[in-house]
């Protein structure tokens, strides 16, 4: 099957969706290698008002385009409803998803199914680098918490506001 000319010159996106309070460097690792793989990708920063985040929304978009500014392609927004509605106002026909550990993979699989179910849009799964699989925002707010060391898990940008916004016990 031969390919249109519109096909060819189609500008390729995938959104990277998520809460993101705060960012990590396991979640830019995914962004970072989406970003190399498309042409635009969307970071999404799903609201949940029935979930009390540490990082207001605006807050955690601003942390996020201060530690993908470098990439080009990467555009950060905000989003309140359906990641399948995020997808289809911006034409993004894929969501790329960091999967960490097999105890991922069966909530990630109904999501997925749920979201190609409803719009046709395509989950790809991209396996975690190990030395983040372990690796969440709770764990890193909850070790922050007590003062633990969370320097190699976090971008500088987000370590210097958690250490203000989580003072050490
Ligand atoms: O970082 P998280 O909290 O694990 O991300 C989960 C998120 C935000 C990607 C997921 O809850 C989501 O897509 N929420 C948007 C609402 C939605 O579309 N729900 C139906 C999912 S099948």
């Amino acid at each position: 099957m031969t390919r249109t000319e519109s096909e060819e010159t189609a500008v390729r996106r995938a959104v990277c969706p998520g809460s993101f309070d705060p960012i990590t460097n396991g979640h830019l690792d995914i962004i970072a290698r989406a970003a190399k793989l498309y042409d635009e990708v969307y970071v999404a920063v799903m609201i949940n008002k029935s979930k009390q985040g540490l990082f207001a929304v605006e807050e955690r978009i601003d942390l996020i385009r201060q530690v993908t500014g470098e990439y080009g392609n990467v555009r950060v927004e905000s989003f309140h409803g359906l990641l399948v509605d995020f997808c289809k106002q911006r034409d993004i026909p894929a969501i790329v998803k960091g999967l960490r550990a097999v105890s991922d993979f069966d909530y990630e699989l109904q999501m997925a199914q749920m979201n190609n179910g409803l719009s046709g849009v395509e989950t790809l799964f991209v396996p975690t680098n190990p030395t983040y699989s372990f690796l969440s925002s709770s764990l890193v707010k909850e070790v922050a918490a007590w003062g633990g060391d969370v320097s190699h898990l976090v971008p500088p940008a987000v370590l210097s506001v958690l250490r203000e916004r989580l003072p050490r016990p």
